[in-house]
């Protein structure tokens, strides 16, 4: 799983685990940009965004303005922009799923030529990060440029390939009627909610998750990984939740695997990324290697598939690496498909 505990993403939500990210905010210089502002057109180019978001996704959520919450406003004719700067201290949990420091921008285009807009946002931001970085200094790969946008929303991907992003992470969602296609069910699977007894086990699982989603540019490797690791599984076996969130695929007796999925109100932090009532987090899922393309993770996703449905949960979402050779193809075949997509540059500034 990709930084399931990294709470971000495009339109403005707060974060759990995250406790203490700080979001650097209220300096807004409103006016920023060569025209200045006019709320008329401020709202011309919202509304125009939005208008098109909807026609563009059907589940995304209606998208609000997060110039209150923003460190500055970009402006170009057709396009604004609101940039924010987020840090989390070294040692944290949260440092294990993301780079200390964060500088997003979250833009609304619109107009006859999108992609142009897209561009000229991101001339205007160049400038900003490069004074940002440097006040900065010293974070180097821990740290990153990041736009986050609506999956089906591609005008202007190549302005940002030609910047040096990539396409890194994804916020897919699956639908709760949506069918997909695994392999057959595998004799032998039991999957069982996880007891204390198996926090070595769990511990372990998670660091091999942990330093397998390290390579692909979000997640991070850190020294005090399984420290984090261990004490987040052994308060989360400890918590007192209407179903429990950790669940052990074992193979004739042996565990192979791991879920963990989060319902409401647990998964709250997320449900305003998707046009849905209800909404499941499903946060990790993992096999052991040597476990592998035979049918555990399948098992695994069909038991959390049968917890959500059995909790009428609408839609289900869950982080991945996109580059990931493993998780990408197999959710896709689970019924899962992308809903925001995550741009990173790392470090921010070349
Ligand atoms: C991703 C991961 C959980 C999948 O678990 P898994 O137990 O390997 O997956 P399964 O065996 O249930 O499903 C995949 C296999 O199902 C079979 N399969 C897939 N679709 C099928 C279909 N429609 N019909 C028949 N068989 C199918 C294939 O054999 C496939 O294996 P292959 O991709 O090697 O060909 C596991 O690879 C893993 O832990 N990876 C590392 C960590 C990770 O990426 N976790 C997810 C983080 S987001």
């Amino acid at each position: 799983m990709q930084a399931q505990q990294a709470r971000d993403t495009g339109s403005g939500h707060d974060a759990k685990r995250d406790r203490g990210t700080m979001h650097d905010t209220n300096t807004n210089r409103g006016g920023d940009g060569p025209r200045g502002g006019g709320a008329d057109r401020d709202t011309a180019v919202l509304d125009g965004y939005a208008e098109r978001m909807a026609a563009t996704d059907p589940l995304l959520p209606a998208f609000t303005n997060p110039a209150a919450s923003a460190s500055a406003v970009l402006r170009t004719r057709d396009g604004m922009a609101f940039t924010t700067r987020s840090a989390v201290p070294p040692g944290s949990m949260g440092s294990l799923w993301r780079p200390l420091v964060e500088y997003r921008l979250d833009m609304r285009v619109t107009g006859s030529d999108p992609a142009t807009a897209v561009d000229g946002l991101l001339c205007r931001w160049e400038d900003q990060l490069a004074e940002a970085v440097s006040y900065d200094e010293g974070y180097g790969w821990d740290s990153a440029a990041v736009v986050t946008r609506p999956s089906r929303d591609t005008t202007g991907a190549t302005a940002l390939l030609r910047r040096g992003f990539a396409a890194t992470r994804v916020l897919a969602v699956r639908p709760a009627n949506r069918l997909g296609a695994g392999p057959p069910a595998v004799p032998g699977v039991r999957i069982r909610a996880a007891v204390e007894q198996d926090l070595p086990t769990l511990t372990r699982m998670r660091a091999e998750l942990h330093a397998y989603d390290s390579q692909f540019g979000v997640v991070t490797a850190r020294s005090d990984a399984l420290e984090r690791l261990t004490e987040d599984a052994r308060a989360q076996l400890a918590a007192d939740t209407s179903v429990p969130q950790l669940w052990i695929a074992e193979l004739y007796g042996r565990p192979l695997g791991f879920l963990e999925v989060e319902l409401p109100p647990e998964a709250n932090w997320i449900a305003g990324y998707v046009q849905a009532d209800r909404v499941g987090y499903l946060a990790s899922l993992h096999v052991a290697e040597e476990a592998r393309s035979s049918g555990v993770g399948s098992a695994l996703v069909a038991h959390a598939h049968q917890l959500f449905d059995s909790e009428d949960i609408e839609a289900v979402l869950l982080h991945h690496a996109l580059e990931s050779p493993r998780s990408t193809p197999f959710w896709y075949a689970h019924g899962y498909r992308p809903l925001w997509t995550s741009w990173y540059r790392r470090p921010a500034v070349g």
